[in-house]
């Protein structure tokens, strides 16, 4: 007896000592969100990390042949991280018969290139639309059922109510990271996913097929309308007033709920969206916990109601439906190519939503993006589309990244101290006033010291308060002074400014900046009755520069 225990207590022992190195690594590492201070940010092999990254053009990453000269550019414009496509067409050729042989070419490339990959899982939907699901999807319309529109026809889109689909898709994705499990829970080359890409109904406000008809004319599942009472007082203001307007009805149906029109027929499609979606991430979350998140297509000014934008995708004024039909996906993030960078980050991050943008611009523009969405919104990650075709290494997102890498220990450091801050800066506002640590931050467009009123386009800079009187600030065109926010005296001077770089988190300075790199302005007396000494920080145009400034204070 005891013999037979002693020789259990070995095998299981010899067993746990064989899986225990790949299990207990992968699980206790795996790259997670993590709420630290004020900001949610990513975990990967158990540090906060920065995503400088750049998504690829929807088609590039089907052909490792065509990948092969574009690695070693991405590397040369200093991404960490590349947003590539895996479609479930090319993964499950056959019903049940997988094939990764992309996702492990990605995967090696990827590796050999020192570079992480957000995978995009591009199923049931891409854009609105249908067309990466596999082809015995396509041609089964009668179990994969499509959205059909106001005059009857059916549109390639699939129906989100269709529950073949979904499992099928869930089944799918669950193999998919089945597969990145066994293949990458120990280097962690793969670190988020995003779920399908900007889903929605195009071409009508939502789906008319039997099964949407019938699944609109009942009652409202009871899981959406305990979400509503539950979270009563936190609702975003746009869906509270139209539940407010609508009597707010704790049964009854999407139109007894919420009212007649286009806004319920929104509203109708996003929880059944949230829900697939939902269903395939938590699927896959089963086999391999990676983050998750959706990406929106974005309202257009043109646009005239639902169906012009996909209706139902994770639009800022449905978040609370996905949040109630999604609590599986981490992150409702935007793919912003509008003007209003700022307007909308605010809208995408309400209610705690983290920050994550996985397509925007690149050029000055995505600098000044990135620099921002850094330094004022804590995000975790900033991707212009197409990245392959955009500026080669001599561009300006290269020029931020490298910037940005440099300082990616600060910022995440400061993200979670909340002492950092990001400006965006255009001719329309042309400086901004920032509280932080001990001073305020008076951050304005570069001006030319003999033609003040010629302004350029664009400025930018992010500011990290380093030590009760010292500032780290990095940025371009724009140029900074302060004043104390702190009783005391009046006005503050620079005490020392140095220009530099960070090696390892480490700060090597450069040249020591007086003189005209920091005299602002000569009329003193004036400069002296507004409590200001006349310098201050400047950042020519052109690739942003990091400056270290430390602060004193006289009368
Ligand atoms: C948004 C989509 O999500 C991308 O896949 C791509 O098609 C771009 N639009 C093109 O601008």
């Amino acid at each position: 007896m005891k013999l037979r225990s002693l020789l259990c207590g070995t095998v299981i022992s010899s067993f746990v000592l064989v899986a225990a190195p790949a299990q207990t690594k992968s699980d206790s590492k795996i790259p997670h969100l993590e709420k630290r201070g004020p900001v949610t940010q990513l975990i990967v092999d158990g540090k906060p990390f920065l995503v400088l990254a750049g998504e690829l053009h929807n088609s590039s990453s089907s052909s490792l042949e065509y990948m092969k000269p574009i690695w070693p550019r991405l590397v040369k414009m200093n991404l960490n991280t590349v947003l590539a496509v895996v479609s479930w067409e090319q993964v499950e050729p056959a019903e049940g018969r997988f094939d990764f042989t992309v996702v492990d070419g990605l995967l090696r490339e990827a590796r050999q290139q020192h570079l992480r990959l957000v995978i995009l899982w591009f199923g049931s939907w891409k854009n609105g639309t249908s067309r990466y699901e596999a082809d015995w999807v396509k041609t089964d319309q009668a179990r994969f059922p499509r959205v059909v529109n106001k005059d009857g026809k059916s549109l390639e889109i699939l129906s989100t109510l269709g529950e073949a689909t979904r499992e099928a898709d869930a089944k799918a994705f669950a193999a998919l990271m089945r597969h990145l499990r066994a293949v990458d829970s120990r280097d962690h080359t793969v670190i988020m996913i995003q779920m399908q890409n900007e889903v929605g109904v195009l071409g009508d406000s939502r789906d008319r097929s039997p099964a949407a008809n019938a699944a609109f004319a009942r009652p409202v599942s009871k899981e959406l309308l305990d979400y509503l009472q539950q979270h009563k007082n936190t609702l975003l203001p746009e869906l509270r007033k139209i539940w407010d307007v609508a009597g707010n009805k704790t049964a009854g149906t999407w139109e007894e709920i919420f009212g007649k029109g286009t806004a319920t027929d929104e509203i109708f499609q996003a929880w059944n969206y949230a829900r697939f979606c939902n269903r395939v991430s938590e699927a896959g979350k089963a086999e391999y916990a990676l983050p998750t998140f959706v990406n929106t297509w974005i309202v257009q000014p043109e646009d005239k109601g639902p169906g012009d934008y996909p209706s139902g995708g994770p639009q800022a004024h449905v978040h609370d439906l996905w949040r109630a039909g999604a609590p599986k996906i981490d992150i409702l993030a935007p793919d912003i190519y509008l003007p209003d960078f700022p307007g909308i980050l605010k809208m995408y991050s309400r209610s705690g939503n983290p920050v994550f943008i996985p397509e925007s611009r690149a050029g000055a523009g995505g600098a000044a993006n990135a620099f921002f969405a850094f330094g004022q919104f804590g995000a975790i990650g900033y991707s212009p589309f197409g990245i392959e075709a955009q500026e080669g290494e001599n561009g300006m997102i290269p020029k931020a990244y490298a910037m940005l890498g440099q300082l990616a220990p600060l910022i995440l450091e400061h993200q979670a101290k909340g002492s950092i801050a990001g400006v965006w800066l255009t001719r329309e506002k042309p400086s901004e006033k920032v509280s932080l640590g001990n001073y305020t931050l008076n951050v304005e467009l570069r001006k030319q010291r003999r033609s003040p009123a010629s302004l350029p386009d664009l400025g930018y800079a992010i500011c990290l308060a380093t030590g009760p009187d010292e500032y780290v600030v990095s940025g371009s065109d724009v140029q900074v002074t302060f004043t104390p926010n702190m009783p005391g005296l009046p006005i503050v001077g620079l005490l020392s400014v140095e220009e530099g770089a960070f090696k390892d988190g480490k700060w090597i300075p450069g040249r020591r900046l007086n003189g005209d790199e920091v005299q602002l302005r000569y009329d003193l007396s004036v400069a002296a009755a507004e409590n200001q000494p006349g310098t201050g920080l400047r950042f020519p145009a052109g690739a942003p520069g990091i400056q270290r400034v430390k602060l004193y204070r006289y009368r």
